[in-house]
């Protein structure tokens, strides 16, 4: 399926403009980890309080985190909520965060349940790692196999290396809109097998496509070297 990608000097600034527009209609939006997505997380909440949008009607979700507590540095929620969450005047509807600190199994056990009866999403953000993993879902792992299940637990496949909990590729794909958000050079071969290669399980972000909706790709420059 066609990706549609866009390049950009400051991607993180067009990302959280999409942001903003999906969290103004009330969307459900899927966060992630990671450095590039935590700017468009500072951006989203400086666009909204400058213009006054209410997002009150939003749900946040999150793709993957961390086998640690919120307060825990390498919480993937404990970065959404500094960079984003607790910047916001008015809350979103709900906030949905998987519970890291109950470990791999029961982590992913709670936020099944909290999933259950939930629709497409309408925007799922995914980072892009250097080896090409998105969300916990790591090359060449077994959870990428995974169907019929909405979340899973693994092992780390890449630093930190605490365990996780990710949601799975079937339930990251049911979105209206997948948008990949990638920037820096050592991204750049991991982009090209990703957005443009051949799926494969050797590159989880190529296996990333929304089942039904539109999936696009926001990358800097350096990032969209290879392509
Ligand atoms: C995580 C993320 C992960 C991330 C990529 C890109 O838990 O680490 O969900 O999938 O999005 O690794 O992260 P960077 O933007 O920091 O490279």
């Amino acid at each position: 399926m066609a990706i549609d990608i866009e390049i950009l000097d400051d991607p993180a600034r067009a990302c959280a403009a999409m942001l903003v527009g999906v969290a103004a209609g009330g969307g459900e939006i899927v966060l992630t980890g990671g450095s590039t997505p935590r700017a468009a997380y500072v951006e989203f909440v400086d666009a909204v309080r400058s213009v006054g949008i209410d997002v009150s009607r939003s749900a946040m979700w999150f793709s993957d985190e961390r086998c640690v507590p919120p307060d825990d540095e390498r919480s993937n929620y404990g970065m959404a909520r500094k960079a984003l969450l607790d910047r916001l005047d008015g809350a979103p509807a709900a906030i949905h965060r998987m519970e890291g600190e109950l470990g791999r199994g029961d982590g992913a056990a709670e936020y099944k349940l909290e999933l259950a009866d939930v629709g497409a999403f309408d925007l799922v953000l995914l980072g892009l790692g250097p080896d090409g993993h998105i969300a916990s879902l790591f090359p060449n792992f077994p959870t990428l196999d995974v169907t019929g299940r909405d979340v899973v637990g693994s092992e780390a496949g890449h630093e930190p290396f605490v365990d996780r909990i990710s949601m799975t590729l079937p339930r990251l794909c049911n979105t209206r809109e997948l948008l990949f958000l990638v920037a820096g050079e050592d991204k750049a071969d991991a982009v090209a097998r990703a957005l443009a290669g051949e799926p494969s399980h050797q590159t989880p972000g190529s296996l990333a496509r929304a089942a039904e909706g539109a999936t696009s790709a926001i990358v800097d420059r350096a990032a969209a070297a290879q392509l």
